[in-house]
């Protein structure tokens, strides 16, 4: 490969690993190889900062410790457990490939690239990152970061946003890999891109492979990696009600099962288009033609708004009180407050609750 001419790669990995072992931080996925510990916090790792990711970690290992109790656990307690981490796919993926690990494979989490890139969920990275960190295979964890400092050290200049480009590193990691050490050697790259091959401004004095850094010797670093810019998410105008029953119980609406935040529960909400009817207006009529019900819209007391990756909902909040009767189905609910604890709710929609119990 002719990015690799002049690259030592034996004292490359060998400075790279020593670093890793003296400097890795300690988390908790870190204190054995479990398989499948390593395979929930590579999922949870996704999109989300280590420092989020540890007491969810905890918590979900602590109530789910094996394949086996994770495979029999009921969807809504699996997804409690991730209320507030975001990109729910990503968890009843990890559920219904934990299933299928239980019952195929008798609960043993497969170690050929085949069979572990198979199950749902698992793309190139995780497969990686299992193979290697769980069973010493030497496969390529190329994600974003591991794409940042590579790029650095070997002075790629190809657009990182491309799908081409994460197989070029994958190819660039099977060269340069640690036969001996996969696992170190995949998370050192990991941990090298977070704690000093950072984004921006890099610590290249701290760095323990500058002397291999093309982009270093160049000055070329904080140029690096290109990411092309993807299009700015689109921007929504919400109105969302707090709704209550004469009895105190609030109205609360379940998600469709697929698309966003599939399956979670929120309080009833639409999208409100400007030059209509005033917000409250278009509230009132779409709780009329969707769910049947008469309401009176009182005041807004917040306004909330949550950026997805390609979304940005503003959502404006009133309260409101039911005037008719309610038909309770699976999608709809009337709960009362102590219950509403044992739905899972997005993040805009817990504040919106919190928010509402402090006004
Ligand atoms: N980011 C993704 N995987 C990671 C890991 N295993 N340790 C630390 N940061 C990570």
């Amino acid at each position: 490969m002719k990015m690799l001419e002049s690259f030592s790669i034996n004292e490359f990995q060998k400075d790279l690993i020593e670093w890793f072992e003296k400097e890795q931080r300690d988390l908790p996925w870190r204190q054995d190889q479990d398989p499948y510990k390593v395979w929930v916090s590579e999922i949870m790792l996704q999109q989300t900062r280590v420092d989020t990711v540890i007491p969810y970690f905890e918590n979900f290992v602590s109530k789910f410790p094996t394949i086996e109790v994770l495979a029999k656990a009921e969807e809504e307690k699996v997804l409690k457990a991730w209320e507030g981490l975001g990109y729910y796919s990503r968890v009843r993926n990890l559920h219904a490939a934990v299933k299928e690990v239980a019952q195929t494979y008798e609960g043993k989490v497969p170690n050929t690239v085949e069979k572990i890139s198979s199950l749902k969920g698992v793309g190139p990275y995780t497969t990686g990152a299992i193979l290697s960190i769980a069973y010493g295979i030497p496969e390529p964890a190329v994600d974003g970061n591991v794409m940042r400092v590579l790029s650095r050290i070997l002075s790629v200049w190809d657009d990182i946003a491309k799908p081409k480009t994460r197989q070029l590193f994958e190819d660039i990691v099977r060269e340069i890999i640690s036969k001996e050490n996969p696992s170190a050697f995949n998370q050192a790259l990991m941990e090298l891109g977070a704690l000093i091959c950072v984004p921006g401004n890099p610590a290249c004095l701290l760095c323990p492979v500058r002397e291999h850094c093309k982009a270093f010797a160049e000055g070329v670093q904080k140029e690096l990696p290109v990411k092309s810019k993807k299009k700015a998410p689109t921007a929504l105008s919400m109105a969302a009600v707090v709704l209550q029953n004469e009895e105190g119980r609030f109205l609360i609406h379940k998600r469709p099962e697929k698309g966003l935040l599939a399956n979670l529960w929120e309080f009833p909400n639409h999208e409100t288009i400007s030059g209509l009817q005033a917000p409250k207006e278009q509230l009132g009529e779409f709780l009329k033609s969707d769910y049947k019900i008469d309401a009176k819209i009182g005041q807004a007391f917040t306004t909330i708004q949550h950026v997805f990756s390609h979304l940005i909902w503003n959502i404006t909040v009133f309260e409101g009180e039911i005037e008719s009767s309610v038909k309770e189905t699976d999608s709809l609910n009337l709960v009362s407050l102590k219950d509403l604890e044992k739905y899972t709710f997005p993040v805009s929609h817990q504040k919106i609750l919190k928010s509402f119990l402090s006004r």
